[in-house]
């Protein structure tokens, strides 16, 4: 059984994490798509909605479920039998950070980090641009799953 988790804060999940979890979905045989807990970063939507979102936009994979975790994403792995963490890399600007974390995590707990590079039809996609956009009333659509599009209008009209 080949476990992999795409961890990350979905505040909210796009588009372009919704293509790397798919394709991960086609590579292995269980996907944990994990919600950071981070109760120091101010988020949009909270972790239970993240959730719910999460589930409502992967409901058509049968090998992908969506979890929170809080502390080492290390000690999380070790705890769900992964052994291995997927990211998208959308540019050369995510390589660097991106490349620390996975040695990090490589040499703490031997968790092995595989690389995706995103669609280029994604490439330039990030939660905060989406929240930056929809909340000065930009169109985000096609950006966003139309289910998280419907939740974003929602939350912004509340604020
Ligand atoms: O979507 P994000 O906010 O870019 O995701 C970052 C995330 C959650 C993948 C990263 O911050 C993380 O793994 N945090 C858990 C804490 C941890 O393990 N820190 C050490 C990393 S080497």
């Amino acid at each position: 059984m080949q476990r992999v988790v795409c961890p990350g804060s979905f505040d909210p999940v796009t588009n372009g994490h919704l293509d790397i979890i798919g394709r991960a979905a086609g590579l292995y045989d269980e996907v944990v798509v994990a919600v950071l807990v981070n109760l120091t970063k101010r988020s949009l939507f909270t972790v239970d909605e993240r959730l719910e979102m999460l589930g409502e936009v992967t409901r058509g994979y049968g090998n992908v479920r969506c979890e929170r975790f809080h502390g080492l994403l290390v000690d999380f792995c070790a705890a769900n039998g992964i052994t291995a963490v997927v990211k998208g890399l959308r540019a050369v600007s995510d390589f660097e950070y991106e490349m620390q974390m996975a040695q990090m995590n490589y040499r703490l707990a031997k968790v092995e980090t595989l690389f995706m590079t995103t669609n280029p039809l994604y490439s330039f996609l990030s939660s905060s641009l989406v929240k930056e956009i929809a909340k000065y009333g930009g169109d985000v659509s096609g950006l966003v799953p139309e289910y998280v599009l419907e939740r974003l209008r929602s939350r912004l009209a509340e604020e």
